[in-house]
């Protein structure tokens, strides 16, 4: 059997729970965003060969910055009290903790890519950020999300 190629896991990521899904769809929505961006950049760079342009471009990739990171820290609150709520913590503890604790590690991630933002050229940080929410599709969902889904449908 072939590994699913990224693209088919973001669109297919739906976990069957209502709350969990329009969260993913947001996710979805932000990676968009990155990537609509991401190819605003990448073409302005090959017709002009400007790497240092982009104050527009870097304007707006600090709102999506902010915005990702604020709905990160919301979205994996709103997850915790999911779990809590469907009993999920006492039921699988260690599977509880771990989700918990990539919560913490994916924030973290996402906030030093924030915090390198000054350093580091636009191009280079819309790439990193495009590879961090694909990663979160790829990985978190189905290690964590979809677990605990499976547990409530
Ligand atoms: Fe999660």
């Amino acid at each position: 059997m072939s590994t699913p190629r990224p693209q088919d896991v973001i669109s297919a990521a739906y976990t069957g729970v209502n709350e969990i899904d329009v969260e993913i769809r947001h996710a979805r929505e932000m990676l968009g965003r990155v990537r609509d961006l991401r190819e605003q950049v990448e073409s302005r760079i090959a017709s002009d060969g400007n790497r240092n342009l982009l104050p527009a471009c870097s304007q707006k990739l600090d709102d999506i910055l902010s915005k990702l990171l604020n709905y990160l820290c919301q979205h994996c609150m709103d997850e915790e009290e999911l779990m809590h709520f469907y009993g999920f913590n006492s039921l699988h503890p260690s599977l509880y903790a771990i989700h918990v604790e990539d919560h913490a590690d994916i924030t973290q991630k996402l906030a030093v890519l924030i915090g390198n933002n000054i350093d580091t050229p636009t191009v280079t940080l819309l790439e990193e950020v495009d590879a961090f929410i694909e990663d979160w599709f790829t990985e978190h969902i189905p290690s964590h999300d979809y677990v605990f889904a499976k547990t409530v449908r």
